[in-house]
């Protein structure tokens, strides 16, 4: 069997990390097509070196753009890619522009496409995201649903046939993750005047708390006014939104920090208090490190880290200070996101061993 890969973005080398494991294990051929959504070193290039993924064969180097001429500009190269190695399946990863870039190439050459990470839902038709996973989700040919959630939602809008329950394969990479820094010593980035413990992880970089400079200055006074220190790793589109609106990201509490790599990411998220964030894998990991998240956002995608106790959306910025500084809730097992083997069922749903 052959996959071709199509990623973009930052999580989704995260993902393709275990996908590209299991795929290599089994003994299956694999092409991986980058984009280039994301092009700087921190968001691309170290993490096919920390998580052991072969290079690309195929850049697109597609870089930023308008939504409009980013997805536009994938096209006519993933289309190319495709008719050259002619996949068995071609494997589109969440909910990016390089998602639906993918999707839309391989439909319109018949090409059958699996979705991983099918079925999640904000039901904010204000993001990008969601119009760009609802439309992948109905094009695909066969839907790799993480979360019980997901499989319900995909049945609500007709899609159950073509759905499997895989789990999640973030929660494999997490598990392999925090097992190897442990074996390997690996300690969190924390510099050095900041205490080993009693720090924040922040992470802001959805459009809608980047792009309009009230709630993003809003969001930074929010952090800064905090009693412990807090680890912003500043995304790029969160360093260029600040400094067009003319805010400084380093005050007050905050420490801005680079981008880090997943080991260290995982290490730090671990070492820490909690996590304040807009990202949907950070609820997670924290969640799966136990450690309490504050998602300043009005909804998530990741419902059951916050039925279970463990995120708390504060989308309206009530109260920032309380919830991030809040004890850690009560022990759970819950295990919604899988038991660290997604990637195995993966292959197995795309050899066709697993009914859809
Ligand atoms: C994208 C995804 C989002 C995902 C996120 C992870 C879409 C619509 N959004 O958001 O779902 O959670 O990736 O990071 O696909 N930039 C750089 N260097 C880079 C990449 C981006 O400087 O390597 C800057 C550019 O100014 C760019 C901006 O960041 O315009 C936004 O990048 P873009 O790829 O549009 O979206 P993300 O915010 O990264």
């Amino acid at each position: 069997m052959r996959i071709l890969s199509v990623v973009g973005a930052r999580p989704q080398l995260v993902k393709l990390s275990p996908i590209a494991h299991a795929l290599a294990a089994a003994g299956h051929e694999h092409v991986i097509v980058h984009t280039g959504q994301h092009y700087d070193a921190a968001l691309s290039d170290v993490f096919f070196t920390d998580l052991g993924i072969p290079r690309p064969d195929v850049n697109l180097h597609v870089g930023s753009g308008s939504h409009a001429e980013q997805t536009g500009a994938m096209l006519p190269g993933l289309e190319r890619a495709m008719l050259e190695h002619a996949p068995d399946w071609v494997l589109v990863y969440g909910d990016t522009n390089s998602t639906i870039a993918g999707t839309l190439a391989a439909v319109k050459i018949h090409q059958r496409v699996a979705h991983l990470e099918a079925g999640l839902r904000s039901f904010n038709r204000r993001m990008p995201e969601e119009h760009n996973r609802v439309m992948t989700d109905h094009a695909a040919d066969l839907l790799l649903a993480p979360t019980d959630v997901a499989v319900a939602h995909l049945r609500n809008e007709g899609l159950g046939a073509r759905t499997v329950l895989v789990g999640d394969v973030m929660t494999d990479v997490l598990y392999l993750t925090r097992d190897r820094n442990l074996a390997a010593g690996t300690a969190a980035p924390v510099p050095a005047d900041v205490g080993a413990s009693g720090y924040l992880v922040a992470t802001i970089h959805r459009a809608e708390n980047t792009d309009d400079p009230a709630r993003l200055r809003a969001i930074v006074d929010a952090l800064a006014g905090l009693s412990v220190p807090v680890l912003l790793l500043a995304h790029p589109r969160l360093r260029a939104s600040a400094e067009r609106a003319g805010i400084t990201l380093e005050a007050g509490a905050i420490r801005v920090l680079d981008p880090t790599p997943y080991p260290a990411l995982v290490a730090l998220v671990q070492g820490s208090a909690g996590v304040v964030t807009d990202s949907g894998g950070l609820q997670k990991e924290a969640f799966l490190l136990r450690v309490p998240c504050t998602t300043l956002r009005h909804e998530t995608e990741w419902v059951e880290t916050v039925d279970l106790g463990w995120n708390v959306l504060d989308g309206d910025l009530t109260d920032v200070a309380a919830h991030a500084l809040r004890p850690t809730p009560a022990p759970t097992g819950a295990a919604p996101y899988g038991d660290g083997h997604a990637a195995a069922r993966v292959v197995a749903a795309l050899a066709g061993g697993l009914g859809a």
